[in-house]
């Protein structure tokens, strides 16, 4: 009786999901799919027979580790053009704020992304979203942002879309129109958000391009008051909401994103107590950018013993975007993570999976290897989870299932 569609045995399973064990772990483990769906994960030796009569196909592991799909769960992949002088210009001293508040920085992008043709846009993206696939990444959010008009910010989401579709990763769609304030709209960021809420937003959703909803609250973009008119509108469409807050300085964003309901709040270098509070009682994810801390040489640490404390479950991403964090590694982000946020390997971990997918708000059918779940999943050569963390610039990665489909790396 063949049952399964596939069975992998012979290696290590990192479920993480939780429970007391360490990273899910069940040594000597077997995982089996059927369809697009994990049928059975346990230990070898509780299969319900032998091995070659229980699937189609049988897959000898030869002592890896399966971990889920990793999850990145925050970038801004679809862009024009490359901010290579300005990286040049902060190495001289300028700081990101100086360059946006001159008109570069997000502002640069966008006049880049509107002149691209959808195609050059999308053809752009394709070796970025290889890069982060090459990691073991089954799933990436996408936001908007670099178009800030209705027709810019639905070409961008459009390209998403294409390449969920042409590419084994599922895709997850944010609206960002408030990200910065288009130069048409100087001086007049009451009427940019009016445009936002009336026009581009429903607009976007209207055309099925929309899974979630965005915007930058900071001082160099738009305040909490103009945010709240963003996710009222987000509520009024049914959308859930994130937040880019608490980056640069503290607006009380994890506040604002808590109150409603965020699946997550992102950055958050400065959040203050009463923000980590209010995401617990929301259960707002913490998405924490170490490589956006990096390459802006951020000294201000986000409060990670305070998300610890509260229960805040804690997911880590790349950012990818030209300006702050041209980060392609979801793999390098767990390192940083670790090295420069101190979170353990496991933590870091659960911040590409289980946590990550909380953030995505598709925490029923990704980010743990459970029966009923998505089959996505990595196979690594190493020799315990914690290998992930540790090495810098070296892939372990020897094969990548997306939805029950084995993705061969070598
Ligand atoms: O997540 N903080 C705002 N937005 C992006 C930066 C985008 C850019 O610099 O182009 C971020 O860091
Ligand atoms: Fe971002």
């Amino acid at each position: 009786m063949s049952e399964w569609d596939a069975l992998w045995i012979n290696g290590h399973l990192a479920t993480m999901a939780p429970g007391d064990a360490a990273y899910g772990t069940i040594e000597d483990g077997a995982i089996a799919v059927s369809d697009d769906r994990i049928a059975w994960v346990g230990r070898r030796a509780d299969l319900p027979g032998e091995a070659a009569g229980l699937a189609r196909e049988v897959h000898d592991l030869g002592g890896c580790w399966v971990t889920p799909g990793l999850i990145d769960c925050h970038t801004h992949l679809v862009w024009g053009g490359d901010r290579a002088r300005e990286f040049e210009l902060r190495l001289e001293g300028a700081s990101y704020e100086e360059l946006a508040k001159a008109g570069g920085g997000i502002l640069s992008t966008v006049k880049a992304t509107r002149e691209t043709p959808a195609e050059a846009l999308y053809e752009a993206a394709v070796p970025r979203l290889q890069s982060l696939m090459a990691d073991g990444v089954t799933t990436v959010e996408v936001k908007s942002g670099y178009g800030l008009d209705a027709e810019n910010e639905a070409k961008q989401l459009s390209v998403a879309r294409r390449q969920g579709e042409a590419f084994p990763v599922d895709v997850v769609t944010t609206f960002l129109g408030a990200h910065a304030l288009p130069p048409e709209f100087a001086g007049n960021t009451g009427g940019y958000i009016d445009e936002v809420v009336t026009s581009m937003l429903p607009q976007a959703h209207a055309r099925g391009l929309v899974d979630m909803v965005d915007a930058f609250c900071e001082t160099i973009a738009f305040s909490p008051e103009e945010t709240a008119r963003v996710f009222d509108k987000a509520r009024e469409l049914d959308l859930p909401v994130k937040l880019h807050a608490d980056q640069l300085s503290d607006l009380n964003g994890a506040a604002l994103a808590a109150r409603y309901g965020a699946l997550s709040a992102e950055h958050l270098e400065w959040t203050n107590d009463a923000g980590i509070q209010a995401m617990a009682v929301a259960g707002t994810v913490a998405v924490l950018l170490p490589g956006a801390f990096y390459q802006l040489r951020e000294t201000k640490l986000p409060p990670i013993e305070g998300f610890r404390r509260a229960g805040v479950p804690i997911a880590i991403a790349t950012d990818c975007n030209p300006g702050s964090a041209p980060v392609f590694s979801l793999l390098l982000m767990v390192n940083m993570a670790c090295i420069l946020f101190r979170l353990t390997p496991e933590e870091a971990l659960a911040g590409v999976t289980r946590n990550a997918a909380r953030a995505l708000g598709r925490a029923d059918r990704l980010g743990t290897l459970e029966a009923g779940k998505q089959a996505d999943m990595a196979v690594w050569r190493i020799d315990r989870p914690a290998d992930l963390a540790y090495r810098i610039g070296f892939n372990p990665l020897v094969s990548r299932v997306k939805s029950g489909h084995v993705t061969r790396v070598s």
